[in-house]
């Protein structure tokens, strides 16, 4: 029984280490939990009686944020200081008989979708446009941006908005017309792309349904790029090219030209320049990538020719759940795609050889009525042809939105940073470097998964936004003077940080004047901060342990891409009998005249070592305790001594120590290293398995105990491993086979 609950306390951080290990590069090198100390997210709007805020739209000087949210559109104050206020707000409630009626119609599920769920969109300068799912009956309006009055009366907006809050759909504006894409009925049967509001007596615009030219499409997002005479969607949709027993789901991006008016005889009000190619988003010959989840254009120079769609993909294939990968396409790829060979469409599937023509994806095909004849039923392109164009592919996280920006380092080079939400509820910061991605931190923005619907960053303010149903979150795209030290600093990788050493902090490059230290490519200390090294190294730790009872030092480190090692009375062996080390940044020992000297915890990251922490252990006699355990930390730089705590956590008090301010956890064991900045942390765990283990051992010296809990860590070790073996030789097994069925026929196209 004890020895149960001691495997159970070991196998979870044996568990730990498994996942952290294993992934190597792409673990995020910091980790900022919700209730951390360092996590920077600010939940601020969470108005009592809002919910569901998520839409958000930002002005364009970044100083007002609207959101559109259930019942009501509001405007925020965006100040520096990561506090919105409310600005204005709009109650839009879907009129009483209309709620009535639709809960009469989907009974208990309408409690929940018959309300107005709003989307916002620009229109111009001076308005928004704005529609609301109101009840399963979609209505759309136009409000004043800065009053938030209505133009005029809302009115019916099928095919312009969607019918409920689950439905995905896409809107945006240009030069004051609106390109939607959408469901415009709720049994999902008929999507919708179009133009509407258009201005200077032009007609409005949509898609020739009957044509089938999608297939049960789920909209992502739109795209105008100023400068280009296109607007683009992205959307995935049932691949009706490939000929499988199975649907397979193909990921799109689509154009049409702003300057289409329809056809004069030949598509009137419909489209002419509508054409669709595939996004491949697959690494070498595995399985495809092949769901689209978010998208976002990232501006990469100076033209608009230099715009980058990051999108983040997820498979199909349910074997790799919880997998999803980032991949890049050019403008100028999606351009070229659009210029080359079509495939025609026969009324039920496609010709499987391709076509080329001068008038294919051409804008200004209004008069050309043979043209048209010939656009009319050929609009899909070869796929967007990109080598390579995987950035990052997860193993672990689920990622569902993306923003992103391209920011310039200390030496000039311009860096893509991305920030992309996993469902977990955590923030993922990656820069693209030339070796590959690299996770500088995660922030976690949720305590609970949540449904986020929108994600925007403005790099004017430096703030990334998160809209769920919880309320809206801000992340600044960076606090560098979380770190502490040049070394940590550089370490970090962060293109937006570097050491300042005049002033000696940690800081935005673009606020430091000259002689910045910051190496993003390598993260060279060395290097960098050779005229620094004069920097403080932690404080000396002395305590008394008492006989027997076991005790844990932590290494407070906070990079999980550092290799830790424990040096002991200047012998750099640890006799793994008496110390054990469960592979967190721990030491764990029961108080011995053995254990008795002087303890240096090393960290190594980059070719470049630091000490960590230093202590030094004395041995009391005294009356034993044997439920409790003796947790010992410390801080990196003695900076940040906090002299308020140290009565109650002082090492060699007499009384038992009190509690620590940190938070706790089940295992005791990330207790304290979720306040590494602490000075010493002695604390009495109440870890229920220790204590049930301990209360049923009744033996006084707990030697023998800790050989038993080194054997059995090992035995979990080995079975663990046994069984990540096996999972991944199953695992590769079921994919190669799948692969085989699979793959010759994906992401090529017949010629
Ligand atoms: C940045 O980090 C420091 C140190 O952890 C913290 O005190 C500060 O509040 C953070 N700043 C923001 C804007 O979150
Ligand atoms: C924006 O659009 C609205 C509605 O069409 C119009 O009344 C208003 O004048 C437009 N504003 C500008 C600045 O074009
Ligand atoms: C098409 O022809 C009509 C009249 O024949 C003309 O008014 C219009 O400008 C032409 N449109 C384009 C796009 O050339
Ligand atoms: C709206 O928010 C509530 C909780 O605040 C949540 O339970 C519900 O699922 C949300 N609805 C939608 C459509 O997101």
């Amino acid at each position: 029984m004890a020895h149960v609950a001691r495997c159970w306390m070991v196998v979870v951080v044996v568990g730990l280490t498994c996942t952290t290990a294993s992934h190597g590069r792409l673990t995020p090198r910091v980790s900022f939990p919700i209730d951390g100390s360092g996590n920077s997210v600010r939940v601020t709007a969470h108005f009592s009686d809002v919910e569901n805020a998520t839409t958000l739209l930002l002005s364009d000087d970044g100083a007002t944020l609207y959101a559109g949210a259930r019942d009501a559109i509001l405007s925020l104050n965006v100040h520096q200081s990561g506090v919105l206020t409310l600005k204005q707000k709009l109650e839009w409630a879907p009129p009483t008989k209309d709620v009535t009626t639709c809960q009469g119609r989907w009974g208990g599920k309408g409690m929940l979708n018959c309300h107005n769920y709003i989307l916002l969109e620009h229109l111009n300068a001076t308005h928004l446009y704005v529609c609301g799912t109101h009840a399963f009956q979609p209505h759309d309006t136009i409000i004043d941006i800065e009053t938030l009055t209505h133009l005029r009366k809302p009115a019916g907006a099928k095919g312009r908005c969607p019918f409920t809050p689950e439905e995905r759909n896409t809107a945006i504006s240009v030069d004051g017309e609106m390109y939607v894409a959408t469901i415009s009925d709720y049994m999902r049967k008929t999507p919708s792309v179009s133009r509407f509001l258009s201005r200077n007596g032009r007609v409005d615009v949509s898609l020739d349904n009957p044509m089938k030219v999608l297939q049960e499409p789920t909209f992502i997002k739109s795209s105008a790029i100023p400068g280009d005479e296109k607007v683009y969607f992205f959307f995935s949709e049932t691949g009706n090219e490939y000929n499988f027993m199975s649907k397979l789901t193909v990921s799109r991006v689509a154009q049409v030209c702003k300057d289409d008016v329809g056809g004069e005889f030949v598509l009137q009000k419909r489209w002419t320049t509508f054409a669709k190619a595939q996004l491949v988003c697959q690494q070498g010959e595995g399985l495809p990538f092949n769901i689209l989840h978010d998208i976002v254009p990232v501006s990469e120079g100076d033209s608009s020719k230099d715009i980058t769609f990051y999108g983040v993909f997820r498979s199909q294939w349910s074997l790799t759940s919880g997998v999803s990968a980032v991949c890049a396409f050019k403008l100028q790829d999606i351009k070229t795609a659009f210029s080359r060979s079509y495939r025609k469409w026969s009324g039920d599937r496609y010709t499987s050889q391709t076509e080329k023509n001068i008038q294919f994806g051409k804008c200004d095909l209004a008069n050309n009525t043979q043209g048209l004849g010939l656009v009319k039923d050929t609009f899909l392109a070869e796929n967007v042809q990109t080598k390579d164009n995987m950035v990052l592919l997860s193993p672990d996280q689920t990622y569902s939105r993306v923003v992103g920006q391209q920011t310039q380092a200390a030496n000039g080079q311009a860096y893509t940073v991305l920030f992309l939400l996993s469902e977990s509820g955590y923030l993922h910061k990656v820069v693209l470097l030339k070796g590959g991605p690299h996770i500088i931190e995660e922030i976690q923005v949720f305590r609970s998964p949540q449904t986020v619907k929108n994600i925007i960053l403005s790099a004017s303010i430096g703030m990334v936004f998160v809209g769920s149903p919880e309320g809206i979150s801000q992340v600044p795209v960076s606090n560098c003077s979380f770190h502490q030290t040049c070394a940590e600093c550089v370490l970090a990788r962060d293109p937006f940080c570097g050491w300042d050493p005049t002033n000696g902090v940690c800081a935005r490059v673009s606020d430091i004047l000259s002689d910045v230290r910051q190496d993003v490519e390598h993260g060279n200390v060395t290097e960098q901060c050779k005229t620094t090294v004069s920097e403080k190294g932690p404080q000396e730790i002395e305590f008394y342990q008492e006989l027997n009872r076991l005790t844990v030092l932590l290494c407070p480190t906070l990079s999980s891409q550092s290799l830790l090692t424990w040096r002991f009375s200047n012998n750099t062996h640890l006799p793994p009998a008496i110390f054990l080390q469960p592979g967190d940044n721990s030491l764990v020992f029961a108080g011995s005249p053995l254990t008795v000297g002087r303890y240096v915890c090393m960290s190594e990251e980059r070719g470049f070592e630091q000490t960590l922490g230093i202590f030094s252990v004395k041995l009391r006699i005294s009356e034993i305790k044997p439920t409790s355990v003796q947790v010992y930390t410390t801080s990196q730089s003695g900076k940040h001594t906090p002299t308020t705590t140290a009565g109650k956590t002082s090492p060699t008090s007499e009384q038992s120590p009190g509690h620590t301010t940190s938070t706790r956890t089940q295992t005791g064991h990330t207790v304290v290293t979720q306040e590494p900045k602490g000075y010493v942390i002695t604390t009495q765990m109440e870890n229920a398995a220790l204590n049930k283990a301990s209360e049923v051992v009744s033996v006084k010296s707990y030697y023998g105990e800790l050989v038993a809990v080194s054997i059995l860590l090992a035995i979990c070790m080995l079975m663990l491993a046994g069984l990540y073996m096996w999972h991944l030789r199953s695992l590769r097994r079921a994919t190669l086979s799948f692969g085989k069925e699979k793959e010759p026929s994906l992401g090529k196209t017949d010629t």
